[in-house]
C-alpha cells in the first residue's frame, strides 16, 4: 500500500514549497496538481476558447492529453507531447486555470490520473480538493493556509526578485478574487476535510512548517 500525504489550501499559501520538502525529507514523489490545471488551461488559451463558455471547455478537454514524468525528480507536465513545464507559470494562465478548473469534465479527467499516481506510489499531493475528493483515505490529510496580506506580499517578493514589475495591491486584490471563486464554486471547492490538520504559515518558516507535517506522519 502506498502512504499518500494531502496538501490542500488556497494560492500562496507555500503548499509547493512545503510538499516538495516533505516530499524529499521522505523519498515519496511530490505531485502538483494545480500544474495539470494550468496545462489544461493552457490548452484552452491556444485553442482560442472562450473561457466562460463551459459547454466548449468541457468538449475541447477531451482532446487534451496531460500526463506527468519526473525528470531528475522534477515534475514535467506534458499537454499532447509537449514539456509545458516553462509556460505554465504566467498571470494569465493562472487567471484561466481558475476558470477552466471548474469544469466538471475537466475535474473529472484530472482526478483519475491523480488518483492513479497516487495508488501506485509513495506521494505528496497538493491541491484544492485532494483530501476531499482526490484522495478521501488519505494517510495525512493538511490544510495549509495563511493570511491574504503574508500571501500576496510572498508573491510581490517573488515577482520583484525575477526583475518583474508588479503592484503589491493589485496582487492582493487577485489572490482575494481567486480565492472567492476557488471557494464558492459548486465542483469540488476549496474548503478543509473535516479530518485535515490546519497549519496556518504566516508566522512560520519553512523548515517549521516541514518539520510540523513531519511530525504527523507515521
Ligand atoms: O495551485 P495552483 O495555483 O497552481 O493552481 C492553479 C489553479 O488550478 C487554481 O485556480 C486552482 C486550480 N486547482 C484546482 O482546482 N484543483 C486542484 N487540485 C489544484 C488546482
Amino acid at each position: 500500500m502506498s502512504y499518500n500525504i494531502a496538501i490542500d489550501g488556497p494560492a500562496g499559501a507555500g503548499k509547493s514549497t512545503i510538499a516538495k520538502l516533505v516530499a524529499k525529507k521522505k523519498g515519496y514523489i511530490y505531485v502538483d496538481t494545480g500544474a495539470m490545471y494550468r496545462a489544461m488551461a493552457l490548452f484552452m488559451l491556444k485553442e482560442s476558447v472562450e473561457l466562460d463558455r463551459v459547454d466548449l471547455i468541457a468538449e475541447k478537454s477531451q482532446s487534451a492529453d496531460i500526463s506527468i514524468r519526473y525528470e531528475d525528480g522534477v515534475q514535467c507536465v506534458f499537454l499532447n507531447g509537449q514539456n509545458v513545464n516553462g509556460m505554465i507559470r504566467t498571470e494569465d494562465v493562472s487567471a484561466a486555470a481558475s476558470k477552466t478548473s471548474v469544469v466538471p469534465e475537466v475535474r473529472k479527467k484530472l482526478t483519475a490520473l491523480q488518483k492513479k499516481l497516487a495508488a501506485e506510489q509513495d506521494v505528496v499531493m497538493d491541491g484544492r480538493d485532494i483530501g476531499t475528493k482526490v484522495l478521501p483515505n488519505a494517510d495525512l490529510k493538511i490544510f495549509l493556509t495563511a493570511s491574504v496580506e503574508v500571501r500576496a506580499k510572498r508573491r510581490y517578493d517573488e515577482l520583484c526578485a525575477k526583475g518583474e514589475r508588479c503592484n503589491l495591491e493589485k496582487i492582493q486584490e487577485e489572490i482575494a478574487e481567486r480565492d472567492h471563486r476557488d471557494m464558492t464554486r459548486d465542483e469540488a471547492p476549496l474548503v478543509q476535510a473535516e479530518d485535515a490538520i490546519l497549519v496556518d504559515s504566516s508566522d512560520m518558516t519553512i523548515e517549521q512548517v516541514a518539520d510540523k507535517i513531519l511530525s504527523y506522519v507515521k
